[in-house]
């Protein structure tokens, strides 16, 4: 048993590590064929036939040594086992030693209905990783402060070993002070009757001393994500109230619009929302926004290639995606809450520990794909280190450009309706 559980390692983990330099993947995967083997849990992973011993190795070693320095192990695991005897100590002593600090994260909107189902998934890591602590600013209206109060509550009862802090404030500069994630969730929903550009400029008064208190106490490196709808534009009003920092270090959400379309398009190729990149999200959260599958691909080929059907493309994919808040209103009887929740989380762990995936992020403006300054429009980017930039020089056919243009031109109008909020 030893011996087999250990050719199965030489033969399949290292190579998974290896190639996979990060353990999670590869290594979780191999964790599953672990369980196939049965092994007892042991007291100690210095036990050979340990299943916490593979556990361990495949999970820490990438982590604490680099890829590079794996030791190379034959047929026979000895030399690895001896590699991880002798790191033991040395790894648990480490871990302890390099525990990032925490990090605090602002929730606006906290006891609402996305920033309620934000929260806990913040707080058990799925944002900023397992291995991030992280301090919670929860930021409300004061008429939400008591029912704020039960979310607190809610939150201890989890006893999240990653949640270090939690502060609930209806003051934007204290719940906004040195916070280097905010998700701006809170705004004001369209009431009956109420035309789009009244809303433009009730959210607008609300994100204009949202970026001002950002801009005043938040850390320099923030990143922020704009929730609140209309999202692009509050993003702009935001970001320019925010005098001395980055328009680059806010973004709106579009990432619901993406996770929409890949499900939608998943469905229909009856293939696995694992195997499906490059869908983008073109342009404003709105219904005219443009969601294109010219470049996407499933399991590497081009998506069209396996659909096959154009009409489908524009008459029922395009529509769906758009209209997708609508449906889901008119069925549930409130808007979309726990998807709008996971696409935050989802975007903004893109944006803080990168990917190799193309994300679909409302950017500021500066002349990509024609759109010309001044709107945060929304482009295929590329993430790495904290930084967004845009994919360039995709081919746009004529239908797409139309499409854009949709958007393009609404953006503008918006930011035109707001113009007093902007100087
Ligand atoms: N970008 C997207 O993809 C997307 C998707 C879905 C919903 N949304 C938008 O997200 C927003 C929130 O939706 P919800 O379902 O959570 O609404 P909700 O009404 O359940 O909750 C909103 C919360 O925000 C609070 N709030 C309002 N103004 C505030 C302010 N100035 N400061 C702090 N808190 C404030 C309210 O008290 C309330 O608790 C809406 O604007 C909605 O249209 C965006």
């Amino acid at each position: 048993m030893m011996r087999s559980t250990g050719v199965r390692l030489a033969n399949c983990g290292i190579s998974a590590v290896r190639t996979a330099g990060r353990p999670s993947v590869a290594a979780r995967s191999f964790s599953s064929e672990l369980d196939f083997l049965g092994s007892a849990p042991a007291k100690s992973m210095k036990d050979p036939s340990s299943r916490a011993l593979w556990e361990k190795i495949l999970l820490e070693v990438p982590k604490i040594a680099g890829a590079s320095e794996i030791p190379k192990v034959g047929p026979k695991y000895e030399g690895l086992l001896k590699f991880m005897d002798g790191l033991e100590d040395s790894l648990k002593a480490g871990q302890s030693a390099v525990e990032k600090p925490p990090v605090t994260v602002a929730v606006t909107g906290a006891a609402g209905a996305i920033g309620y189902a934000t929260l806990f998934r913040i707080a058990s890591g799925q944002m900023l990783g397992p291995d991030q602590p992280v301090i919670l600013n929860l930021i409300e209206l004061p008429g939400a402060m008591n029912a704020l109060k039960g979310v607190v509550m809610e939150l201890q009862d989890c006893a999240f070993p990653l949640l270090r802090g939690i502060n609930a404030t209806d003051n934007l500069e204290q719940g906004f002070a040195d916070v280097k994630y905010a998700l701006l969730v809170g705004a004001k929903p369209r009431g009956p009757g109420m035309e789009r550009g009244d809303l433009l400029k009730d959210n607008g008064a609300i994100f204009t001393k949202q970026g001002a208190a950002i801009n005043k106490t938040a850390h320099r490196d923030i990143k922020v994500l704009v929730v609140g709808n209309p999202a692009n534009t509050n993003c702009l009003i935001a970001a320019t109230a925010a005098k001395d920092l980055s328009p680059t270090q806010f973004t709106a959400m579009m990432r619901l619009d993406q996770d929409r379309a890949i499900a939608q398009l998943a469905a229909k190729a009856n293939a696995a929302v694992k195997d499906i990149d490059r869908v983008i999200i073109w342009g404003n959260h709105s219904a005219n926004q443009y969601p294109d599958i010219h470049h996407a691909r499933i399991g590497g080929k081009r998506a069209l290639d396996l659909v096959k059907d154009d009409a489908w493309m524009k008459k029922d994919f395009i529509p769906n995606v758009q209209k997708r808040g609508a449906a889901i209103i008119a069925a549930r009887g409130a808007s979309s809450a726990a998807s709008a929740a996971s696409a935050a989380i989802h975007c903004m762990r893109d944006w803080a520990l990168g990917t190799d995936q193309w994300i679909s992020m409302a950017l500021p403006s500066n002349g990509e794909y024609g759109v010309e300054k001044g709107i945060y429009f929304s482009y295929p980017c590329i993430s790495r280190f904290g930084t967004l930039a845009p994919v360039l020089n995709l081919p746009v056919d004529p239908y797409s450009a139309e499409m854009m243009e949709k958007s393009r031109k609404e953006l503008f109008e918006e930011r035109d309706a707001v113009a007093a909020l902007l100087k």
